[in-house]
């Protein structure tokens, strides 16, 4: 029976020991691309946060440093972000040296306990490329307005408008803040209590400007965390598309007053939260890549690993794109995972009647795969895909046509007991699109499950906790169909077994 290190994923992040929940500070810099995260080293439940710290070339296989930033008198080092301030701005430069700079919350757990305002923001800097840092004398630099929660600020350089540009989230809305140094911060306006869902607490926002696919058009994207609340209960990413000219955002006439329902996520599966995305990505790359804590507050504490706690997504690109007079925000996994695959295995059309094995253990080993497939022409119908093994248990996902509904089953997925709202069996996702053929690319590691369904329109990350490997994947409906393109890649990592 599967435990503990044999849960523990091929190629997401995942802290050597102990608790992790949010990515924080994630910046590029000369070659490497860096992840901080919220992190507590004595234990394997949430306790006072550090950052931790991880590196890496490509965003697929990563290194984990030592912790960044440590908690102090001022409180835990919650949530933020880290920019690369190369004119200096600041004036934390020395020598020639780039200050890199990061914004994060302190939260004051005393202060929190005799019910007092609790959350601040500061500043640390690095001078060595984000490896040690400095935290700044004159900390707080925005003390607390009389806020609850105040907390998780995402700065970016404005380029449009020549400012620095943060993003705070409180309880129902994102409040955005201006500054010329990341030292005095002023602010602008405040976005969000009269749409979207607000069933819980608003955390970790992202905004920054985006390119329409296709045209030359630019919109600004803010991404929006929030907890309870989300799509299927419990932690989830909302986004809105907008305009910004520099100290308000106004978002699109169709989503000025979206109910709590709506269908604009980042992600619609059980494991994707507080996700944000990387700064200082350089021009010639010019993508927007974006990564989340693959777990959910609802039962993240509970998961049956003991020594660690929780895993990242995989790196994702996000492409805003126009669809029916939509703005929609799409994601796919960053194309430096394709450099892993190995063994191929590829149908070139494979007729399903009834069920059919697509692929099997003996084809490439489904701990580590890129799947990759299409269905053309669909009917009203229920399509299910299924990933299963020789003890019974199974990961179910089913596709219905005709309410263009996804279904997501992990009730026999192996472990569930450890929490009652794990395997809850109505979880659903929307299908955004209205194309009549489905293309998906699934990524499989172990104990989690990426699906972009429609080149990412509908993206659902679930984990689960087999007992025995997973050994076959199937399909089923209950007419005869045809997958066509059906590709599947083993995924390989040098130094792992
Ligand atoms: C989101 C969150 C943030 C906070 C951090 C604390 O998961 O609650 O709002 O900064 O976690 O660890």
């Amino acid at each position: 029976v599967q435990k503990d290190e044999d849960f523990r994923p091929n190629f997401h992040f995942t802290p050597k020991a102990n608790w992790m929940n949010d990515p924080n500070g994630m910046f590029y810099l000369n070659g490497t691309y860096h992840l901080y995260f919220q992190y507590y080293p004595d234990d394997n439940v949430w306790g006072p946060m550090h950052w931790g710290h991880a590196t890496s070339k490509d965003m697929i296989t990563w290194e984990e440093q030592e912790i960044a930033l440590y908690p102090d008198e001022k409180g835990y080092i919650f949530s933020g972000s880290a920019v690369v301030d190369k004119n200096n701005t600041s004036g934390f430069g020395e020598e020639g040296k780039t200050p890199v700079v990061a914004i994060y919350t302190y939260h004051d757990a005393e202060a929190a306990e005799r019910k007092e305002d609790h959350q601040t923001q500061a500043i640390a800097y690095s001078l060595d490329e984000g490896m040690t840092w400095t935290k700044y004398e004159g900390n707080p630099v925005i003390p607390n307005p009389g806020l609850i929660d105040f907390r998780d600020p995402k700065v970016v350089w404005d380029d449009i408008n020549d400012q620095w540009l943060m993003a705070l989230a409180t309880r129902e809305k994102t409040l955005f803040y201006t500054s010329q140094d990341l030292k005095e911060w002023k602010k602008l306006s405040d976005f969000g209590e009269n749409t979207g869902a607000h069933d819980g607490v608003w955390e970790c926002p992202d905004i920054f400007p985006m390119q329409v696919e296709g045209s030359d058009e630019t919109k600004w994207v803010l991404i929006q965390s929030l907890n309870p609340g989300g799509y299927n209960g419990g932690s989830g990413t909302q986004y809105f598309v907008g305009d910004f000219d520099g100290s308000t955002f106004t978002p699109e006439k169709n989503m000025e007053e979206l109910e709590e329902k709506h269908p604009f996520w980042i992600d619609f599966g059980r494991d994707n939260y507080a996700g944000v995305t990387w700064s200082n990505i350089p021009d010639e790359d010019g993508r927007k890549l974006f990564l989340g804590w693959m777990s959910n507050w609802l039962y993240g504490e509970k998961v049956p690993t003991t020594t660690w706690r929780s895993s990242m997504t995989v790196a994702r690109e996000l492409k805003l794109v126009k669809d029916e007079d939509r703005y929609l925000v799409t994601s796919e996994p960053v194309e430096e995972l394709q450099k892993y695959r190995s063994t191929n295995h590829v149908k070139k059309e494979l007729n399903v009647n009834g069920n059919s094995i697509a692929l099997t253990s003996e084809d490439l080993d489904l701990a580590r795969a890129e799947i990759r497939f299409t269905i053309s022409d669909l009917k009203d119908a229920t399509y299910n895909f299924r990933l299963a093994n020789s003890e019974g248990e199974e990961y179910i996902i089913s596709y219905n046509h005709a309410q263009k509904q996804f279904s997501m089953n992990r009730s026999h997925a192996g472990q569930t007991g450890f929490s009652d709202k794990f395997a809850t069996e109505n979880a659903t996702a929307p299908r955004i699109s209205n194309s009549d053929s489905l293309n998906a690319i699934i990524i499989l590691d172990k104990t989690s499950i990426e699906m972009y369904f429609d080149n990412g329109k509908t993206v659902i990350t679930e984990i689960f906790f087999p007992n025995y490997p997973w050994d076959e994947f199937s399909f089923a409906g209950l007419e005869e169909f045809t997958v066509s393109e059906f590709q599947a890649y083993e995924l390989e990592f040098p130094g792992k077994e």
